[in-house]
Parts: structure tokens; C-alpha cells; sequence
């Protein structure tokens, strides 16, 4: 491995650190179109979950509401954050899954 990739593995390294420490922030779209799908619902769900605290293990949860994410017709949606990442007609029962997917790897 030459200095050049070295230091560019360990600037990767440091930066997946980073991101793992930082708190996992959930979007939710609070627009009518996904509250009609249940968007409400979820809101509820979430708002549960990061009083419980359990399910992000070391992470901090922060749920909070937002303007329409696109996509409104397959609501209820939401973004998780520092990945960047939209999901699509999310349902109460799928938030442990959806929040393992983001605290673990
Ligand atoms: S209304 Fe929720 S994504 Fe547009």
C-alpha cells in the first residue's frame, strides 16, 4: 500500500468513526399526503422509541418532523440521517428493522 492510499484509508476510517458517533436523526414527512397514509402513526411510533431509547444501543435517536420528501404517493416517508437515506411506505412494525439497518455494519 503506498503513503497516498494509506492515508487516504485512514481519513476513511476516521470519517466512519465520526459518522458512527453522531446521533441518527429520523425525518419524518408531515405533510397531508403522508399523515393520510399514516404518517401519524409512525410519528407516534418514533417519538416512542426515542423516549425508550433501546433500539439505536449507543446512538442517540432524534426524531423530527419535515416537509414533503418526494415520493408522496408511497407514504408514509421518512430520511434517516447522517446516512442520507429516504424510505418509502414505512410502517409502524418495520422501525426496529429499519433502525438496525442504520446502527449496525
Ligand atoms: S407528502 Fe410526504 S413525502 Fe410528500
Amino acid at each position: 500500500m503506498g503513503k497516498k492510499s494509506a492515508k487516504k484509508a485512514k481519513k476513511a476510517k476516521k470519517a466512519k468513526k465520526a459518522k458512527k458517533n453522531k446521533p441518527l436523526t429520523v425525518q419524518l414527512c408531515q405533510k397531508k399526503n403522508c399523515c393520510k397514509r399514516g404518517g401519524d402513526r409512525l410519528w407516534e411510533a418514533f417519538e416512542t422509541r426515542a423516549k425508550q431509547g433501546t433500539s439505536t444501543q449507543k446512538r442517540q435517536l432524534k426524531v423530527q418532523a419535515v416537509g414533503c420528501l418526494g415520493g408522496c404517493k408511497k407514504g408514509p416517508n421518512l430520511r434517516v440521517l447522517p446516512d442520507n437515506v429516504k424510505h418509502y411506505h414505512v410502517q409502524p412494525d418495520e422501525i426496529d428493522k429499519l433502525l438496525a439497518r442504520h446502527t449496525t455494519g
